[in-house]
């Protein structure tokens, strides 16, 4: 018998007629992994996302009839990634999530581990939320945390979480949280890295808008080149991964 040297999930792709049907959508998944999870293993463990479509997610579960479906004290809160500033910036990830959800519904207050991205020291605070994931999943060296969903979008220009083009982020193999210098941002992201994202059960993708459809046509339909187009590192080895798009973005696929 050959031996598996690397194996692959292929990405199953859902495209919408519009964001709004797409967050639905979204909602309806989020409820169907918590149930799932908890029912496994006895919590939810989800890394969230920044980004428009999250946000108008992170609405709609706070509502009917969607907040009355979800386990909220079963499930774990983290960020997929955050910006280098702190949580009263209106450009924080962790307050966006704060004002459209957390604040909205009972979530107890320890499932809640945001990074703490206001230490001057980006690589600082990468490595604080490395020991907290570390603690959380009580992880040998070497181990990676195996959350039950990812959240991720996908910027026109190829990145997700905050994994940019041409960033060592990209490749890191060994740390759980590193702190890439974004030259186009000019300043620091504070992200989840690749071996991380890719041990999930699940990824859920969401990508909308037209400026975005050439971009996406290249990360799942052309060449293997993760420097230039970093979300297309994001390949599970033992999980599945979802591409939510609407059709605006999804115009120019094949499939
Ligand atoms: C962030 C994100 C980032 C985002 C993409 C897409 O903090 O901004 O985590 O990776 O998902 O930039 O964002 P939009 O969906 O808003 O275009």
């Amino acid at each position: 018998m050959q031996e598996l040297i690397r194996s692959q999930v292929k990405p199953e792709i859902q495209v919408f007629a519009n964001a709004e049907a797409l967050t639905q959508a979204a909602a309806a998944e989020f409820v169907q992994q918590a149930h799932q999870a908890i029912q496994a293993r006895g919590r939810f463990t989800i890394a969230l996302s920044g980004g428009s479509t999250p946000k108008s997610l992170y609405a709609l579960l706070a509502t009917q009839p969607w907040r009355n479906q979800i386990p909220w004290n079963q499930i774990h809160f983290f960020w997929g990634d955050e910006r280098h500033v702190p949580p009263s910036d209106p450009s924080s990830n962790f307050r966006m999530t704060q004002q459209q959800l957390l604040f909205q519904v009972p979530i107890p207050q320890e499932n809640v581990y945001r990074i703490k991205a206001e230490n001057p020291d980006a690589k600082a605070a990468a490595g604080e939320y490395e020991q907290d994931l570390r603690q959380f999943f009580q992880l040998q060296e070497h181990q990676f945390p195996r959350f039950d969903l990812v959240l991720l979008g996908m910027g026109a220009n190829g990145h997700t979480a905050s994994l940019f083009p041409g960033t060592d982020a990209v490749h890191e193999q060994t740390r759980l949280v590193v702190a890439p210098w974004v030259e186009e941002l000019n300043s620091y992201r504070i992200t989840l890295t690749p071996p991380v994202i890719n041990n999930a059960v699940e990824i859920l993708f969401f990508v909308t808008g037209a400026e975005k459809a050439t971009t996406l046509k290249a990360v799942l339909e052309g060449g293997y080149q993760p420097d230039r187009l970093p979300a297309q590192i994001i390949r599970p080895t033992q999980g599945r991964v979802m591409w939510m798009i609407d059709q605006a973005a999804a115009h120019l696929l094949e499939t």
